[in-house]
This record gives C-alpha cells, sequence and structure tokens, in this order.
C-alpha cells in the first residue's frame, strides 16, 4: 500500500502536466516545395570586386582613390569613353620616372588572405612598359604583386588582367590596392577606368558571391530567392526603377543606377549574377517587375506603363526563349545557351504603399497579370500585396511583417482563418522591436534592435508554425532583410552582418532558428489530437515521405517552467527512437554580434519511446525538432514526387 501511495501522485503529476500530441496518419495537407527562402535587395553590399567606386558610375568624385607617388588624379571623360555606359574615367599624371597611381581601401578593408585574387582594369593612352599591382599591409608591407606588361595605345581603351597571390596573410583587413606605373616623361597622361579586384567566389562565378556567406546560406537550405527586392525593384523616385537590361553582359555595359537609398548600384551583381546564385544554392528565383509605383508616390499612368509590361515580358524572354527569340538570342549571344526558368514572379513591391493599392487595383495588377498569363499560363503570380482587389485567378499574396516578438508569438493562429482561394507567400517578415507595452505592434517612430535577438527568433518561429500548420495556404516564408554590412547600412535588424573580415560574420539567432526548421522539411503536415491548447508552447507535425521521417516541430515562449510532451507517431512501436534537437539561448535577449560568439546553444539527443510516447520537456525561450524515422511498414509512404530540395538531417 505504501508503494501505491508513493506511486500515485508521481504517475498522476504526469498524466495532468504532459501535453499529450498524437499524430494523425493520414488527412494532412501537402507542404509547398517553397516554405522557407532568402529575400535579398542591395543594401550597401560590397561584393563589387573589393574595389570602391571601381567604375566611377554616378559620381563626380574620385572617393576613396587617392594618389600614389605625387600622381595628380583627375576625373573627367574622355573621347572615346570605354562604353557608353560607362562614361568617366581618372586620368594618372605624375613625374617623369617616378612610380605613380591611385589606392583603393576596398569596401572598409581588404581581407588578405592566402589565396588568388583575380584582377582586371582598363587602360587608355601611349604605354609601352609594365604596370604594377599590389596589395599593401597599412604599415606599407608589400603582401603580394604583380607586373603587368603593357602595349597601351592612344584612344583604345586595353583590357589588363592578372592575379596576385599574397604569401603573406594580413593581421587585419586595413589593407590597400595599389595599382603604379612609370610615366616617361611628366606630360604623360593615362586614363583607368573599371578598377576590379576579387577574392575567390562561390563556385568560381565571374562577378559572383562570397564563399563563405553563400556557404551559410546554402546551409539553411533555402528553396527560393526572393529578388531583386524589396524597394530595390521600385526605386525611389522616376525613373530609377530596377531595369533589368541595364545588369547584364560585359560590365562595361552597365551603367549601374541611382538606388533607394542614397548611394548608387554599380549593377554587377545583375540579372544573371542572381540566377547564378539560385542555381549555385538549388533556389527557385522569385523574380519581381517593377510595377509603376515608386517609393515617392509616383505612379505611372495607365497608358505609360505598357512600357513597362513590355519589359518585363522582354525580360522573361531574356531568361527563357530560345535563340529565334529577340532576347532568347540576347542571352544565347552572351554566352549562356541554357534558359534560366522562371515560375514565380512578383509585380511590384507593397504597392499598398505610398498611395499606390487604388492604381495598383485599377490596372497595374492586372496589366502584368494579363500580359503573363497569355503568354505563361503556368506561371505563378503574386501580387505584392494582400489588400489587392480584385483578385484574378491564382493570384498568391505576399504578405510583408514587421513587429514585435509578442505580436508575433500571439500570430500562430492568424492564418486559421484565411481563405485558401488565394496562397500567401511572407515575402518579408521580422521582430524588429523589442516589445514596448504587453501585445502591442511595432513603433515604427522607436529605434529597432541592432541586431536579432532570441526573443525575436522563438517569436519568428511561432509565426512559422503557424504558417506550416496552414500548409495550404501559406507556400513560403523568408525573413528579410538578408545581408547587411556592418560599416554601412541602410536598416537593422538583418539575417546575416558581414564586413570585409569574413572572421567578424554574424550569423543571427534567427539565421540559427531558420535553419533548423529548413532543414527539417515535411512534405506534408499531419493533422493532431493535442491533450493541451496552445501557449506559451506551439508545435506543428507531419511527415517527409521522401525521407520516411515524421517531424515534430515546437517554439516555447515566454513560461516559467518546461513544458512535458507525450507524443505519438502512427505505427510507432515499443523501442522506437527519436532525435530530439533543442535551441536554446542564455536568455531572451541573446544576441550574436560581429566578431561575437554564437550564443544558441543546438543540442540533439535519442530518445526512446515509453509506454506512453516519446516522453521530453521543453525550457522556456525553446525551439525544438523531434523527428522518428518510420518503420517502414509503419505507415509513412509517398511517391517521392517533391520537387524541392530536401535535406534532412537529424
Ligand atoms: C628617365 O629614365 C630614362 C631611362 O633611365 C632616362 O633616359 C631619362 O633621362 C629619365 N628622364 C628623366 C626626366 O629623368
Ligand atoms: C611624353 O611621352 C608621350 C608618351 O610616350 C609622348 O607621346 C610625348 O611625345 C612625350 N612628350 C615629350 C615632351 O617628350
Ligand atoms: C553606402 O555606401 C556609401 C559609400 O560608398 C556611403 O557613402 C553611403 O552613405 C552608404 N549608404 C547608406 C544608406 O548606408
Ligand atoms: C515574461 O512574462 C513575464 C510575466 O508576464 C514578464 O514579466 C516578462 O517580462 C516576460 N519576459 C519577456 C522577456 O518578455
Ligand atoms: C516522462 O518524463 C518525465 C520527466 O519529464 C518523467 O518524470 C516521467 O517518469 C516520464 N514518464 C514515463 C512514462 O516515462
Ligand atoms: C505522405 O504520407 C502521408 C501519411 O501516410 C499521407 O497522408 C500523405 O498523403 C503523403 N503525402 C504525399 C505528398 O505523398
Amino acid at each position: 500500500m505504501l508503494s501505491y501511495y508513493y506511486l500515485i501522485p508521481f504517475v498522476v503529476s504526469v498524466a495532468v502536466n504532459a501535453i499529450t500530441v498524437a499524430v494523425s496518419g493520414s488527412g494532412g495537407k501537402a507542404v509547398h516545395p517553397l516554405q522557407y527562402g532568402l529575400m535579398f535587395e542591395d543594401i550597401n553590399h560590397s561584393g563589387d570586386g573589393g574595389m570602391q567606386n571601381r567604375a566611377f558610375q554616378g559620381t563626380s568624385s574620385i572617393f576613396p582613390w587617392t594618389a600614389v607617388g605625387g600622381a595628380s588624379l583627375t576625373l573627367g571623360t574622355t573621347s572615346p569613353a570605354i562604353s557608353s555606359a560607362l562614361s568617366k574615367s581618372v586620368a594618372i599624371n605624375g613625374a617623369a620616372n617616378a612610380t605613380v597611381g591611385l589606392s583603393n581601401p576596398g569596401w572598409w578593408g581588404i581581407e588578405v588572405k592566402l589565396q588568388a585574387y583575380t584582377g582586371s582594369f582598363y587602360v587608355m593612352g601611349d604605354y609601352s612598359g609594365s604596370f604594377t599591382a599590389q596589395l599593401k599591409s597599412s604599415s606599407g608591407a608589400v603582401l603580394a604583386s604583380a607586373s603587368i606588361s603593357s602595349n597601351s595605345k592612344t584612344r583604345t581603351w586595353t583590357k589588363h588582367t592578372f592575379t596576385l597571390t599574397p604569401s603573406t596573410k594580413a593581421l587585419d583587413v586595413k589593407n590597400t590596392f595599389v595599382l603604379t606605373f612609370t610615366p616617361i616623361n611628366s606630360s604623360q597622361t593615362l586614363n583607368f577606368n573599371l578598377i576590379s579586384l576579387f577574392p575567390p567566389t562561390y563556385n568560381n562565378r565571374p562577378n559572383g558571391m562570397r564563399i563563405e556567406l553563400m556557404e551559410a546560406l546554402k546551409a539553411m537550405n533555402p528553396s527560393f530567392l526572393r529578388l531583386p527586392g524589396g524597394n530595390n525593384v521600385e526605386g525611389n523616385k522616376s525613373p530609377n526603377h530596377w531595369k533589368w537590361s541595364q545588369t547584364i553582359g560585359d560590365l562595361t555595359q552597365r551603367p549601374g543606377r541611382s538606388g533607394t537609398w542614397g548611394y548608387y548600384n554599380t549593377d554587377g551583381l545583375g540579372l544573371v549574377e542572381y540566377m547564378h546564385w539560385c542555381q549555385d544554392l538549388n533556389m527557385e528565383p522569385v523574380l519581381a517587375f517593377p510595377a509603376g509605383l515608386y517609393l515617392d508616390g509616383t505612379i505611372v499612368s495607365q497608358s505609360a506603363l505598357q512600357a513597362l509590361v513590355n519589359d518585363a515580358m522582354n525580360e522573361l524572354e531574356f531568361l527563357m526563349g530560345d535563340s529565334s527569340t529577340i532576347y532568347g538570342k540576347l542571352r544565347v549571344d552572351l554566352g549562356y545557351d541554357d534558359p534560366f526558368p522562371i515560375k514565380y514572379v512578383e509585380i511590384g513591391n507593397e504597392d499598398n504603399l505610398n498611395k499606390g493599392q487604388s492604381s495598383y487595383n485599377s490596372y497595374r495588377y492586372s496589366m502584368f497579370y494579363n500580359a503573363i498569363i497569355a503568354k505563361y499560363p503556368n506561371m505563378e503570380i503574386i501580387a505584392s500585396t494582400r489588400a489587392l482587389s480584385p483578385q484574378p485567378g491564382k493570384t498568391i499574396q505576399d504578405d510583408h511583417e514587421y513587429n514585435t516578438p509578442d505580436a508575433f508569438a500571439a500570430e500562430f493562429n492568424t492564418f486559421d482563418s484565411v481563405s485558401t482561394s488565394h496562397k500567401i507567400l511572407v515575402g518579408e517578415y521580422a521582430a524588429v522591436q523589442a516589445n514596448l507595452k504587453t501585445g502591442a505592434n511595432t513603433d515604427w517612430g522607436k529605434p529597432f534592435q541592432s541586431y536579432p535577438w532570441w526573443i525575436g527568433a522563438v517569436s519568428e518561429a511561432i509565426f512559422e508554425l503557424g504558417g506550416e500548420k496552414n500548409a495550404d495556404k501559406v507556400i513560403g516564408f523568408c525573413y528579410a532583410p538578408l545581408l547587411q554590412n556592418i560599416n554601412s547600412h541602410q536598416w537593422h535588424p538583418d539575417l546575416i552582418s558581414f564586413s570585409a573580415d569574413t572572421s567578424q560574420t554574424a550569423l543571427s539567432t534567427s539565421y540559427q532558428q531558420i535553419k533548423l526548421f529548413s532543414i527539417n522539411r515535411m512534405t506534408t503536415v499531419l493533422p493532431l489530437t493535442n491533450s493541451a491548447s496552445y501557449g506559451p508552447a506551439y508545435w506543428v507535425a507531419g511527415v517527409n515521405n521522401n525521407s520516411n521521417t515524421y517531424i515534430f516541430k515546437s517554439a516555447v515562449y515566454n513560461t516559467s517552467s518546461s513544458i512535458p510532451f507525450q507524443l505519438t507517431f502512427p505505427g510507432q512501436t515499443s523501442g522506437a527512437t527519436a532525435q530530439l534537437t533543442i535551441m536554446t539561448a542564455p536568455n531572451a535577449y541573446s544576441s550574436v554580434t560581429p566578431g561575437g560568439s554564437n550564443p544558441v546553444t543546438t543540442n540533439t539527443q535519442t530518445i526512446t519511446t515509453t509506454s506512453s510516447g516519446f516522453n521530453f520537456s521543453l525550457p522556456q525561450w525553446s525551439i525544438a525538432v523531434l523527428t522518428m524515422k518510420g518503420s517502414g511498414s509503419g505507415g509513412v509512404t509517398g511517391d517521392g514526387s517533391l520537387v524541392s530540395p530536401t535535406t534532412l538531417r537529424t
């Protein structure tokens, strides 16, 4: 009797407190293959060949170039110019037999490592001799040097290429690139333009991306890239929208563009580079078109909008047409025989803002929609706002949300009540500001977080689980913005912060959270029988039929005690094991800062089922994924037809 007496309260307390979750074996909703992706727009990125102001686009300044050896540097025009796109160049003049030239500090530094740097520059002027390209430390030590012989002529722009291979790693990034020559006499002037220097790029792509950033993105298992914005596609005022045709071809053919945030875009990262980025990371492009709304509220009239519609159609032909078409031939002529298939396009960005809604409703959206559907009947077309009315055909709605953690945590059920008639892409979201008062949304007049923090990541996880639960309505999520140069940025917080110093790259708490959910993809989200309601713990479960794995995902928000669960999957046999991965951080406000260590702890353990299912506890401020391999006969079936890349890691 004594043992009975002691045993009962113990068993009862578990039965009362544990949340039991029974996962159904049928009746689920198919998960859309996009699900987790990336959203990118140029926010003072630094990918442009390592050199800041390399081609003097949109500027009347040679900054940050400085003269070497008493040279005089003059920014001006030449006849001929290197191209009609790049009208300005720098003229360099110096004393006879002196070593003269120019120097560049990169984008707030140049990282010099033991790897090959690929450089090029153009020269016009009579010169038979050699140029010297160097990487130098802040103390003047030469870290790498190359001699480039030249037979440059007057009135002709000649391209020179070189490779710099440092024999010493620099101590810091306060290094400079220096390009010099020796004038024969003091009246000799040489003109320089498009002076570029690249470290190795991901997959060795020309004009490519930084390797460590691409590796970090690949590790997130993204399925789509929303490009090229955002506000970036719209432009701040007429006619500064993004123009695809000016971002293709040789770099000499790209004029660049006055960007949305007060600085000039080089467009070195152009349409084809975006496509290569998608190919390299196995992402579906979600291609946005400028749709006749500028951020200053200027709206393109119905008659003038046809030109933008035509431009979008030409862009699609450039990407997908064969060489019998005008723009398909242009692509092939540029060396890209294979088309770049596009399945998703978005018409504009946030067209409900800046007084754009009524023209978007009345003609802007439909002119694009009708033209695209007529030629590409299977295209998935995304409206840039959920407020579009009417919504033709299969229109997908883009939902953007920048909010507080409490507001996101309260949104677990936000998609439950929306109609299934139009699917939703959460094309931008981020927890951006501390909870100012209970339940309050973002106060746009108050400061935002400098970097993402753990409470935000947990709240975003809850928001995403609400989307996963509604897989028949929500097709994908992409945090925004993606990348931030910590030396100069227009917005914060961002998913990843970086500088010239790759050791400073900061993968945020939100990055860690998305990665955990994105590498553990379900193909079908399954119905649940729960013994308790949601909050402060939230969860979804389902199955990945390709990997024959059941998956449970959860996030636990603010609570004083751990939450015990008893979880059963269909066909769960006695002795079944599961991998339980729990992410935590020291506290709700933990954040990664550049150069700092990752505060997120990820623990994976194998647990064995008890008579009442998988029995585990999840602490407050945690995100977890539990996976169980199907038994084969245990009910996991499927045709393996999922089209997205699914890298399941348990
Ligand atoms: C420059 O160097 C060349 C070759 O050494 C020499 O012939 C010439 O006199 C020098 N010119 C001046 C101005 O010092
Ligand atoms: C200076 O050198 C340039 C380039 O070689 C040449 O064209 C020019 O005639 C020279 N001028 C004088 C004064 O020697
Ligand atoms: C972008 O970078 C340039 C330097 O090239 C700087 O002058 C400008 O202020 C930056 N813009 C923003 C919005 O940070
Ligand atoms: C968690 O909830 C408690 C009780 O409502 C509140 O005092 C505390 O501020 C919350 N913590 C955070 C990080 O929001
Ligand atoms: C379930 O786990 C709790 C701890 O969270 C433990 O106290 C309890 O005995 C377990 N129940 C079973 C049936 O194993
Ligand atoms: C995956 O398996 C589940 C459970 O057996 C089933 O309900 C669902 O229809 C399957 N989904 C796909 C996409 O095959």
